[in-house]
C-alpha cells in the first residue's frame, strides 16, 4: 500500500492557513502555493540516491556527496498544478517538465483529459505529479493512468490539500504511488469540494473568479 506523507512543518501549516483564508488575494495565494511546493519538494526528494566524489576545498581534499544523476520529471496537472511548478524548479532546476490537462466535469465530477505533452524520455524518469487539490481522486488517478500507459514506472503524487476520499481512491487504484500532502482535510461536500479546503485552487491561483 502506498505511503501517505502528511507534512507537519510549521511553515507549511502557516502558509496553508493563509491560503485557506477567503480574504487572501491572488498574489499572496500564488506565492504561498509556490513556497509550500518548494518546502514539500524537500520531503518528496528525501530518498534521492547520493554518490561520493572527490573535490578540493580551498584548504583540503574532501570526499563529498552529490545526487547521483537521478532523472526527474515534474508533471503539473493543468491548470492548478502550474502554481506548484515555480517552487519545485527552485529546488530541482534541471528537471524536465511535462503537462497533463484535465478538468472535472462539473455535473459528473469525472475527469476529462484535453492535453498531454511529456518529455520524450518520460519512461526513464521518476515523475513528481503536481496538483494542489486531491478531492474525489478522479483527476489524479486519470493522470497516473496516463503516465503509466506511457511507460512511467515511478510516480510520487504531491498535493497541498487532500480529502480522505481522494487519498483512498488513489491508494486503491495505484498502491505503488506515494502521496505527499500538506494537509488531509475532513471530507468532500455534495459538489465535490474539499471541506474546509480553500475553494477552487485554479480560480484562486489565476484570479478567474
Ligand atoms: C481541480 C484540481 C484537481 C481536481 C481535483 O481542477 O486542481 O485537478 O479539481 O478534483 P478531483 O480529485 O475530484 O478530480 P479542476 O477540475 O477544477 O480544473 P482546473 O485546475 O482547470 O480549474
Ligand atoms: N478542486 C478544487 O480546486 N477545490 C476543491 O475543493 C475540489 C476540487
Amino acid at each position: 500500500m502506498a505511503t501517505v506523507h502528511e507534512m507537519d512543518h510549521p511553515l507549511i501549516k502557516h502558509k496553508l492557513s493563509l491560503m485557506r483564508d477567503k480574504t487572501t488575494g491572488v498574489k499572496e495565494f500564488r506565492e504561498a502555493t509556490a513556497e509550500i511546493a518548494m518546502l514539500m519538494c524537500y520531503e518528496a526528494t528525501r530518498d534521492l540516491p547520493l554518490k561520493e566524489i572527490s573535490i578540493e576545498t580551498p584548504v583540503a581534499q574532501a570526499k563529498v556527496k552529490v545526487i547521483s544523476g537521478k532523472k526527474i520529471a515534474l508533471v503539473p496537472i493543468l491548470r492548478a498544478g502550474l502554481g506548484m511548478i515555480e517552487g519545485m524548479l527552485e529546488m530541482i532546476p534541471a528537471a524536465k517538465v511535462g503537462h497533463i490537462g484535465l478538468y472535472r466535469d462539473p455535473e459528473t465530477l469525472h475527469p476529462v483529459e484535453y492535453y498531454c505533452k511529456l518529455p520524450s524520455d518520460i519512461q526513464d524518469r521518476d515523475v513528481l505529479l503536481l496538483d494542489p487539490m486531491l478531492a474525489t481522486g478522479g483527476s489524479a488517478v486519470a493522470a497516473i493512468d496516463s503516465l503509466k500507459r506511457r511507460g512511467v514506472k515511478h510516480i510520487k503524487l504531491m498535493n497541498l490539500i487532500a480529502a480522505p476520499e481522494g487519498v483512498k481512491t488513489v491508494q486503491d487504484a495505484h498502491p505503488d504511488v506515494d502521496i505527499f500532502v500538506a494537509a488531509i482535510d475532513e471530507k468532500l461536500n455534495e459538489h465535490g469540494y474539499i471541506i474546509p479546503g480553500l475553494g477552487d485552487a485554479g480560480d484562486r491561483i489565476f484570479g478567474t473568479k
